[in-house]
């Protein structure tokens, strides 16, 4: 059943014409490793597939050929789902000339965007028709659809809106035979069954390759206030949580936790960021109130709940945001973490979940379990919190500790991702499994549950052509 690599580029050029090929070494480089530079891979060929029915076409002949074929978005995920491996057997299956907005339905609130559209974009098509599209994440200006809804990704409007798994009516899917699932559905409720389309979105394109999606909209966000708020710490921002939620008739858009080390990098790396604050605190967190009305009056709901917080102690100090600019720096700072993680130097990354509640007991012992093992290592825990998640990084002391600290990877995962599953956590909470994890789910999930997602994919890709070795081991 193999052809000669060269005898599939010449089939696949027939498919897709040449500029739908790139085989050039210059022009397969930028999708041969991931945006962390974990993994360096190889392939056969980049296809750039211009249309559903091209893609189609390219399944069918891998899978009669038994090619891997590594489905490629924006290529900002953390976990190398978007890279094939070292073998140079693999083809890349690009989806970027996908990209056409189909349609945009205000009156039912929905919006149908094909997979290769950058977060961005389906944003901007959603605000120019007077909706709100809510999924947001650091990338958005990069990142593409279909990349979004195959790892079901969150970002920072989750604790209102849910992750894109919420937020999707409907996917286009082509399947690893080359049929295509046409479920392009934009109802509410459609009690038909199974839910189909639930299988591929978080599937890493290990099921199928997702081309397009009818997605949810919302009214358009008309107010904004934000906050950076000091406080002692994780025990005293989840009961900030819950008193802003309930202060603000659950306005509460995103609710997320920043250290002072986290705050400290980006003041080191990131050109033009300032400290909110006049002084040094321990602990902040930024919160955003979203309203749809003009005059919501979230401005002063937001000031007033944050001085009856300062009085009872609840927190140590608070910047409001008085404009749009001092909003967006606000977010400056929240969004360059990685970033300016990224430029300190080499470090260790965790994307844990634990229930909410539990978010400060769990910190208690995994803070100190870091101060106490991990000498080579500062901790730089940020994210969600409001959902949940914390991005529980460290980074390495110094340069010189990078190398010693990198060692260890391995040992500083498991202990903390043992501690996560000790309180009913998760290691993966929005950043999938890709290549990363294949051996942490295998140690985290039920032998039911990984059963049955291996028989899954034996129905789904029964010749595992399907972004292998993604998700689930090659068997
Ligand atoms: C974030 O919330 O900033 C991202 O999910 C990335 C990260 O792990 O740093
Ligand atoms: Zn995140």
């Amino acid at each position: 059943m193999s052809l000669e690599p060269g005898e599939l580029r010449s089939r696949l050029r027939a498919l897709l014409g040449a500029d739908g090929l790139l085989t050039e070494p210059a022009d397969l480089a930028p999708y041969l490793t991931d945006h962390r530079r974990l993994y360096q891979g190889a392939a056969l060929a980049v296809a750039r597939p211009g249309s559903v029915e091209e893609v189609a076409r390219v399944l069918a002949l891998c899978n009669t050929h038994r090619v891997g074929v590594v489905p490629h978005g924006g290529n900002t995920g953390y976990c190398g789902g978007a890279t094939p491996d070292e073998s140079g057997r693999q083809l890349v299956l690009a989806l970027s000339r996908l990209n056409r907005i189909r349609s945009v339905d205000a009156d039912n609130d929905s919006l149908i965007a094909e997979a290769g559209c950058t977060l961005a974009r389906v944003q901007a098509a959603a605000a120019a028709a007077e909706r709100f599209f809510p999924l947001s994440l650091g990338s958005e200006g990069t990142c593409q659809l279909g990349g979004n809804l195959s790892t079901n990704a969150g970002g920072t409007n989750v604790l209102r809106y849910g992750m894109a798994r919420n937020l999707t009516l409907g996917l286009e899917v082509v399947l690893a035979d080359g049929r295509i699932l046409e479920g392009l559905s934009v109802l509410r409720k459609d009690n038909t069954g199974y839910d189909v389309k639930s299988l591929f979105l978080g599937a890493e394109g290990t099921l199928g390759v997702i081309t397009a999606a009818s997605v949810k909209l919302f009214p358009m966000i008309r107010s904004r206030a934000s906050a950076f708020i000091a406080v002692a710490g994780v025990r005293a921002a989840s009961a900030l949580l819950t008193r802003m939620r309930s202060a603000s008739s659950d306005r509460v858009s995103s609710f997320e936790l920043i250290p002072r080390s986290a705050l400290e990098l980006v003041l080191r790396h990131i050109p033009g960021s300032t400290d909110p604050l006049d002084r040094a605190y321990p602990w902040y967190v930024l919160c955003e109130l979203t309203g749809s009305g003009e005059a919501d009056g979230l401005d002063a709901l937001l000031e007033q709940s944050l001085a009856a917080a300062l009085t009872d102690g609840a927190i140590l100090d608070a910047a409001l945001a008085r404009s749009g600019p001092q909003q967006d720096a606000f977010w400056g700072i929240r969004d360059s973490i990685p970033e300016a993680q990224r430029r300190e130097g080499a470090g260790i990354k965790h994307d844990i979940a634990l229930p909410v509640g539990k978010l400060a007991d769990f910190m208690d012992l995994a803070v100190a379990w870091v101060a106490t093992h991990v000498p080579e290592g500062r901790l730089v825990a940020y994210g969600h919190a409001g959902d949940g998640n914390l991005h529980f990084n460290i980074s390495a002391v110094t340069p010189a500790a990078g190398a010693a600290l990198l060692a260890r990877t391995e040992a500083v995962r498991r202990a903390i991702h043992d501690l996560v599953r000790q309180f009913g956590g998760s290691f993966s909470a929005e950043h999938g499994i890709g290549r990363l994890k294949v051996g942490e789910l295998e140690r985290y999930t039920s032998p039911v549950e990984l059963s049955l997602m291996q028989a899954m994919k034996r129905v789904l890709d029964p010749n595992h052509i399907m972004n292998p070795g993604k998700v689930l081991r090659q068997p």
